[in-house]
């Protein structure tokens, strides 16, 4: 049996790349990774520093799944808390995917998933999303290929990354229902609280049909310390635990989540920042006559032509934007949204390199 692999790409700094182009890290601006535009909450620094760092952490995460749970009013034994929700993402492949075993995954779409259960011996099947729909996939094709292929797992991101396209509670319950029996589909909201009207995902967990991922590391900017979460029902939960690496969310990350968990408006103050800044980058991106994909998200799909040449130019300028050449959209950059003034300073740049008339 041989396994496919695939090298994921993903947005971020690479200091090599940086010191190549001769910027240095501290000048740059990354709009390619899509993170709380505010940053941790303040307070988070002063709480990691009381963590304990001599003793192993707590392996269950005790007190941080106590605050999820009251958080979100969800019984503590349907959260699991995971060293980001890439590493989730992990647990679900080797749980649920055995050599040749199909998996959906809903496309364009983020490449942890297919190198995950590509590494388990998965078999990828693709339900693709088209330009001309607005990359909204279409629901009774959806059903239909799910119906055929019969996936241990399927993957469906909600706001989707790269697109910003946010599909309903009918279309997510239709997916669910199209799968057999002992399979399950994996709803990343990894992007999910800077969505404007996102409906609430939380009850379909309870079914055993859906489980449900959030990244703490995008809710409250810990991109350096790694924390996501898993909310499903408890059998789902105690088929991936024996699969998690002893003490894989360290005391650090616990104690960032708890702090991050108290500072209720945190969050809240980000969506509006992310929607101002993103009405505005969204205008002057459409005024320079770039096609700008409607988002739910915090970052924007954006048609600019050659991708790759376009974020080598802004790289130059120390302005770092995605290329989705690896989500097979060579023609578009994803750009995430950054405070207002950061937005200000990429949109002079994107002037440079696209000068008008
Ligand atoms: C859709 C999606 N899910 C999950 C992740 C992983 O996030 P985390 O930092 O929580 O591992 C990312 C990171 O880019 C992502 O885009």
């Amino acid at each position: 049996m041989s396994y496919k692999s695939t090298t994921v790409v993903h947005g971020g700094l690479d200091a090599a790349e940086l010191h190549a182009a001769g910027v240095n890290p501290k000048d740059a601006l990354d709009f390619s990774a899509s993170l709380n535009p505010l940053g941790a909450p303040p307070g988070v620094r002063n709480a990691i520093a009381k963590a304990d760092i001599a003793n192993y952490p707590d392996r269950r995460s005790t007190t941080l799944v106590d605050a999820l749970s009251k958080q979100l009013s969800v019984p503590r034994d349907c959260i699991l808390p995971g060293n980001g929700s890439s590493e989730l993402i992990h647990l679900f492949a080797q749980a649920y995917i055995r050599p040749g075993d199909a998996f959906c995954l809903f496309t364009p779409t983020f490449g942890e998933y297919e190198g995950a259960c590509n590494a388990a011996g998965g078999k990828a099947v693709r339900i693709k999303a088209r330009e001309a729909d607005g990359f909204m996939w279409r629901s009774e094709e959806a059903t239909a290929v799910i119906r055929k292929s019969q996936p241990k797992l399927a993957f469906l991101c909600n706001p989707n990354n790269p697109t910003g396209v946010l599909v309903s509670k009918l279309f997510v319950e239709s997916v669910a229902k199209a799968l057999p029996d002992d399979s399950l589909l994996v709803l990343d909201e990894a992007y999910i609280a800077f969505a404007e009207k996102a409906w609430d995902s939380l009850p379909l967990a309870r079914k055993g049909r859906v489980a449900i991922m959030r990244s703490m590391t995008k809710d409250y900017g810990l991109a350096g310390i790694r924390l996501g979460y898993l909310v499903a029902a408890p059998h789902v939960i105690e088929r991936l635990r024996p699969h998690q690496p002893s003490w894989s969310v360290s005391s650090v990350a616990q104690a960032a989540g708890v702090y991050a968990l108290s500072q209720a408006g945190h969050v809240g103050c980000a969506r509006r920042e992310v929607r101002t800044a993103k009405d505005y980058l969204a205008g002057e991106l459409r005024k320079l006559g770039l096609g700008v994909q409607p988002s739910k998200a915090n970052f924007l799909l954006v048609k600019v032509g050659d991708a790759s040449d376009v974020r080598a130019r802004l790289l130059k300028k120390g302005m770092i934007v995605r290329d989705c050449a690896s989500f097979g959209l060579p023609s578009y950059i994803r750009i995430g949204i950054r405070k207002a003034n950061d937005c200000r300073r990429l949109v002079a740049s994107l002037k440079e390199v696209f000068p008008r008339g």
